[in-house]
This record gives structure tokens, sequence and C-alpha cells, in this order.
């Protein structure tokens, strides 16, 4: 089990961004993190996997647990090497690389090449282009190379970041299907998502976060009948994909009066 428990990270030392959320993702099961822009989902991410010194940011409360070892102090290779892996958000990859190079970068070096093999087998288009620059791919193609990259690691917990982000429906659904075959795989996910149907379709559990704080979690199901849930974050009228919108004009509501 995955297990933070309120969790303070502050950025420059003075932005306090997460105000003490606790939550836990139990092995083998997808749970999702939603909520706003800035609600600070990218920064647990950061805080999970050890990459928020980068951005000058720290954990000054609070403990994350991964099988009961702590990993608040530890470092982004250490906790790599502990099986805990991200998939950046707005999927980061080696742009000027090729598709190739981009897989042995997320890999341990020697058994790299029989697992690249396997993604070039999941996804052929990977394999048809393992020599050209991965900036050449399309979005989705990239989004499937990013992940693919994290996957290298052979992790056992994979810590996704809105993958679903700015991809074509037929893509979105692709990457769902990935989402869902590494799950099968016996990897634990944190699924972290702008798209709340697709996010509770996939995950067991749900948290939704706003200014740093979980302000409402539960089973999926329940999530999917909550009518708060169902007004901000579902769309009722809305349209898929107008989730943005609603994030950003919407976000004072009344769980948190
Ligand atoms: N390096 C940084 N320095 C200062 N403030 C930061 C830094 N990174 C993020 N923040 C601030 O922290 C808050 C949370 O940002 P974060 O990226 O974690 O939100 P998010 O929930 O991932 O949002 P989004 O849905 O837009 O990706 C925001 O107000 C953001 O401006
Ligand atoms: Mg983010």
């Amino acid at each position: 089990m995955l297990v933070v428990s309120g969790l303070e990270v502050v950025y420059h030392q003075v932005v306090k961004v997460l105000k003490g959320p606790s939550l836990q993702v139990p092995e083998g099961e997808i749970v999702t993190l939603l909520g706003p822009n800035g609600a600070g989902k990218t920064t647990l991410l950061r805080a999970l996997s050890g990459l928020l010194n980068v951005h000058d940011g720290a954990i000054t409360k609070g403990q994350i647990t991964w099988k009961g070892q702590d990993l608040t102090k530890l470092g982004a290779d250490e906790i790599v090497r502990l099986g805990i892996s991200q998939v950046l958000e707005g999927r980061r990859i080696l742009a000027d690389l090729t598709v190739a190079e981009n897989l042995r970068a997320g890999a341990y070096s020697n058994r790299a090449d029989g697992l690249a093999s396997t993604f070039y087998e999941r996804f052929p288009i990977l394999g048809q282009r393992r020599d050209q620059k991965a900036g050449y791919l399309s979005g989705g193609e990239q989004q499937m190379l990013a992940i693919a990259r994290a996957l290298m690691a052979r992790p056992k917990v994979l810590l996704l970041d809105e993958p679903s982000l700015g991809l074509a429906p037929k893509i979105v659904q692709e990457v769902a299907d990935l989402i869902r075959e590494i799950h099968q795989d016996g990897c634990t996910v944190l699924l972290v998502e702008q798209n709340a149907r697709l996010a509770l379709g996939l995950a067991s559990y749900g948290y939704v976060m706003e200014t740093g704080k979980i302000v409402l979690d539960g089973n999926s199901e329940d999530l999917l009948e909550d009518k708060d849930m169902q007004e901000f974050y579902l769309g009722g009228a809305h349209e898929e994909g107008a989730f943005r919108n609603v994030k950003h004009y919407r976000r004072r509501k009344r769980w948190l009066a």
C-alpha cells in the first residue's frame, strides 16, 4: 500500500500548496486523484516520486510510505529503484532522441532491449519508428511512448499525470486500454486525470483535491452517482471535454462551504 498522510508541501519556502491531504493506494488497485487546475495534483505526484527539489519545493510535514517504508526523505533515483515511476504531465519525451533511445533512457541498462521489443509488439508504430526522432510522433504516440518509457523501469507503482490531456477521443480510449493492461499485469496505478468519467471508469477508488486538500473521496461507483461530482466534474449537461471549463469556473463549491 502506498500511503500519503497529512502531507504539506511548500515551494520556495513560502508558498504552501499541499495542506495536509491523506490518501491511500492499495497494492494492485487503480486509484484516481481528480481536481481543478492548480489544486496540487502534480505537486502530490512530485512529492511521491522525489522530484520536488527540482522545482524548489519541499515536504514540510506529513509522511509518504510504500509497503511501510518511509519515502519522505528519499531521492528520485532511490524511489524509482523501489519500483515507483512517474509519467510526467504533458508527455515529456526526449524529442530529439529516437524512440529507441527514449525507451532505453527509461530502463536499467542491461535488460532494455528485450523489454523494448515487447513495446514494439504492443505498439507497432513505435517499432516502425524506433530510429526516428520521438518529437516527430503524434501526440497520442508520444503519450504511449511516455508511458512505455516509464514502464521500462518495470515499476510496481505507476504514477500517471493527466495521460488523456489533449488527445482525441479514440486515442484516449487506447490510453485507457493501456492503463487497464498495466493494471492487469499487476501494477498499482495512481492516476491523476481531468477526465473524471474516464478516470472513475478505470479506478476502484477516487479522491478529489481542491486547493491542496482532499474534499471528497469514495468508491468510483459512489462518486459517479454523487450529485456534486455530477455537477462539477462529470459534466451533467456539459459535454465530455468541458471538464476544464467546469474546473475553471465552478471550483468554489459546496464541499468547501
Ligand atoms: N515550482 C513552483 N513554484 C511555485 N509554485 C508552484 C510551483 N509549481 C506549482 N506551483 C503552484 O502550486 C499550485 C499547484 O500546482 P500543481 O501543478 O500541483 O496543480 P495541478 O493540480 O497539477 O494543476 P493542473 O490541473 O493545472 O495540472 C499552483 O498554484 C501552482 O501555481
Ligand atoms: Mg498538474
